[in-house]
């Protein structure tokens, strides 16, 4: 320390807030459990704003018409190519939409995540900065009542229709995120985006695959459904950019399948959205600038600085592959099938040396340059179009499609809609004047409700003939976590509105073998009510809840604390033909904490501890650590193990709201000692007499081993914390079986 001068001041900083090593960095595989509450009111600074009701005062056919105005201009900054923005906007809206898979439900358009890092700077979102940027003041002069996640769908709707397609509808209500994704695995391998050939790099860090390309266990690691980190899908030019339209096929399968999207939605899409626009590659990667979220700062948040020339215009490069797939690339037409089986296509490499194919015939049709008049090159297809026609299946699609241009319409507008509003959920949850009527397979519909909602006194004569079917308690708070517990935020999909719980697959699962027999009773329960004298009738889904609140009453009342869990009546009960089997067996757990479900053969088949999948289960219920410490604690001495185990029902007394699931986690007069060489289960034995006196699993004893989570624990193992802890789990338990309740007025609002 120099004399005269402060120590903790100075003229140089050395480190600051956040700067590394933080704790992940020393410890990278810890459980990051503060995930949980990434993006929360804190960072939101529309934490306040009812947003369908600030949508509601859009004109939607207005602000339609602003878009397709704009579309058709161009800008200094970022020329318009053939004097239109509407090809480079459709594909900014599929990136947006085509993160999402079916396995986890993240991804998708809701957030508008293409903000944010990784996805902003993904290779593959090359330039829709530029495509967002160009928005900017249609989004200024709506300000919150339009979120960046509707303006991106609905723009590449207005795109598609200003280019002589039929959309099939728009459903806004996506609400943007605040923050960078820190969480959500996008893949095993890190990409070096500084690295200035990161193109070169990308294309050889796979995803972890297993098989060979071709055998029946070639598989793609879950939940991914990219075949390569930083790409939306499959790179276009082949597996590793090995140029093979076969293996690519085999990849778009899978890559699209994982999106819930079969061969012809697949098809459709692919070939549909080549319709428009064209590929960039002037300018050899290795010259192109850093991505976004690393872009010099005088840059503004733009990226992939290109040097040459005025760096767009006929200089663009964005993915590296040159050229458009038809004659006319502003005008919804057949010539991209038309042209891909009328030619023969041979190998070919861009300006920026990228593997793509042109036509063998030096007589096939040709396309105008995107900004120099009168100049035409020859058509071009990615090694990716020519699995469409490579692959048998495909193929046949294509040859329908050729044939019938309006079935190809109507399933590429199909499959557009389903694109783009995957992950919104129920279609209640849709805003706006263009929401299609009908109800489509994959948004999990539900009957219209019909008839009077059971009263109050009927809910309490429900209550009474629910406790007098003498189902124990464990066994229906069992059934309504069940049921409510499929739910996922990320997708909104899954609940207990719909019983579905009852329906196939779910209740052939193993983990809901328990249930069973209680909705059989529950069953019997409903129809003598709605047989009776009273003017309502309950459904099976409100009872299943039911009979879960009259068990956590009477849990709490054997504790000693009088109370009324909520219980808002309403929900409906699908059918099977409402309930698309396959896509519902997404939500069968592999792990499930909070019932102890571990799938036969995890932990040893997968790379994830059973812990880790158990704070994804707590994130795609979106609770905070406090909820998820609460749940699990009270569902342990409920006796809602899915096999009715003793694992982590630290209690004798089984079935009482107790906290003795924390009391003895936390104490010392114990022994933990682990039962197998993995270190899946484990018993608690008397550090005095060696006794074994309860068992336990890796989730079980999370709670008393993570220093966070344990912290929560001893809230509720504190003297004083009975009362609390009866109430959060009361809450909590509320939150979980009102998840799904889109239906209930005044709830949109904050979700
Ligand atoms: C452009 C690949 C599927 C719509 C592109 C580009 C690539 C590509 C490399 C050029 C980007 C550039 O350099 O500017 C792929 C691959 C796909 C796929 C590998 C799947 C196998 C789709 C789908 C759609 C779509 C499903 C929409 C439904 C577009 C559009 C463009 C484009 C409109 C032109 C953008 C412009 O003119 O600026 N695609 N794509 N693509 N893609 Fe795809």
């Amino acid at each position: 320390v120099l004399e005269g001068t402060c120590p903790a001041g100075g003229d140089t900083i050395g480190g600051v807030f956040t700067s590394k090593p933080t704790l992940s960095d020393w410890y990278p595989d810890r459980l990051r459990v503060e995930q949980l509450h990434r993006d929360g009111a804190a960072a939101n600074p529309l934490a306040d704003l009812d947003y369908p009701a600030a949508f509601a005062t859009i004109d939607l056919a207005e602000l339609k018409a602003d878009i397709k105005r704009f579309l058709t201009t161009s800008v200094s900054w970022w020329p318009s190519d053939y004097g239109s923005y509407a090809p480079q906007m459709v594909r900014m809206a599929w990136h947006a939409a085509g993160t999402y898979r079916i396995a986890d439900g993240r991804g998708g358009a809701g957030q508008a995540m293409q903000r944010f890092a990784p996805i902003s700077s993904w290779w593959d979102n090359g330039n829709t900065d530029k495509s967002r940027r160009l928005l900017w003041p249609i989004k200024q002069k709506h300000g919150n009542a339009l979120s960046w996640a509707d303006l991106m769908i609905l723009t590449g709707n207005c795109a598609l229709e200003v280019m002589g397609f039929p959309t099939y509808g728009f459903g806004g209500g996506r609400r943007d995120a605040w923050e960078a994704d820190d969480a959500t695995y996008w893949g095993p391998e890190h990409i070096d985006m500084t690295h200035p050939d990161s193109y070169d790099g990308m294309v050889t860090r796979e995803q972890r695959w297993t098989g060979e390309p071709g055998s029946a266990d070639y598989e793609l690691e879950q939940p991914l459904a990219a075949s390569h980190q930083a790409l939306i899908y499959v790179n276009p030019e082949g597996p590793n950019a090995d140029g093979d339209p076969a293996g690519s096929a085999v990849d778009i399968r899978i890559t699209f399948g994982r999106m819930a999207m079969n061969d012809e939605e697949t098809v459709a899409l692919i070939a549909g959205g080549h319709a428009f626009g064209k590929s960039h590659g002037q300018v050899a990667a290795a010259r192109i600038g850093a991505p976004p979220e690393i872009a010099p700062m005088e840059q503004m948040g733009l990226g992939w600085h290109n040097p040459e020339g005025t760096g767009n215009a006929q200089h663009t490069m964005t993915n590296g592959i040159e050229g458009s797939w038809t004659p006319n690339p502003t005008q919804w037409d057949n010539s991209y099938l038309e042209n891909l089986f009328g030619h023969e296509w041979e190998q070919t490499r861009s300006p920026a040396g990228a593997l793509q194919w042109t036509p063998v015939d030096p007589t096939a049709p040709r396309t105008p340059d995107a900004h120099l008049a009168g100049v035409e090159h020859p058509l071009m297809m990615m090694t990716s179009d020519i699995a469409l026609k490579v692959d048998p299946v495909y193929r046949a699609i294509c040859e329908g499609f050729l044939a019938d241009f309006d079935a190809f319409t109507l399933a590429f507008s199909k499959a557009w809609y389903k694109l783009t509003h995957r992950d919104m959920g129920p279609k209640s949850r849709y805003l706006g004047p263009e929401v299609a009527a009908e109800d489509l397979p994959w948004q999990d519909p539900l009957p219209a409700a019909e008839g009077t909602v059971v009263s109050d006194a009927e809910i309490g004569a429900l209550k009474q003939a629910v406790l007098a079917s003498g189902l124990a308690v464990s066994d229906l708070a069992f059934t309504a976590f069940s049921s409510a517990s499929t739910y996922r935020d990320t997708d909104k999909r899954g609940g207990a509105n719909g019983a579905r719980v009852a329906l196939a697959p779910q209740k052939d699962w193993a983990v809901n073998a328990r249930t069973v027999a209680v909705v059989a009773a529950l069953r019997q329960v409903q129809e003598r009510f709605n047989g009776g004298s009273a003017s309502a009738e309950v459904s099976l889904a409100d009872l299943i809840v039911l009979g879960g609140c009259v068990a956590v009453e009477q849990a709490a009342r054997a504790a000693g604390q009088e109370l009324e869990v909520p219980f808002t009546p309403g929900r409906v009960d699908a059918t099977a033909e409402q309930t698309d089997v396959p896509t519902f067996e997404w939500l069968r757990p592999v792990v499930d904490g909070f019932r102890n479900f571990v799938q036969q053969g995890y932990p040893l088949t997968s790379r994830v501890a059973p812990e880790q999948a158990f704070l994804d289960e707590a994130a795609l219920l979106k609770l905070t650590a406090p909820e998820w410490v609460a749940l699990t604690g009270g569902l342990r001495v409920l006796g809602c193990n899915h096999d009715s185990s003793g694992s982590g029902v630290f209690t004798d007394r089984v079935g009482v709201l107790s906290t003795d699931f924390f009391t003895t986690l936390t104490s010392m007069d114990y022994e933990w000692h682990k039962q197998d060489e993995a270190g899946t289960s484990f018993t608690l034995d008397d550090r005095d007499t060696g006794t074994t006196a309860y068992r336990a699993s890796r989730n079980d004893l999370l709670f008393g081993s993570n220093s966070q989570l344990r912290a929560i624990a001893e809230v509720y193992a504190g003297s004083d914390g009975h009362p609390r802890f009866v109430r959060d789990f009361v809450a909590v338990w509320d939150k979980v079986m009102m998840a799904d309740r889109y239906d209930v007025a005044g709830r949109q609002a904050d979700r």
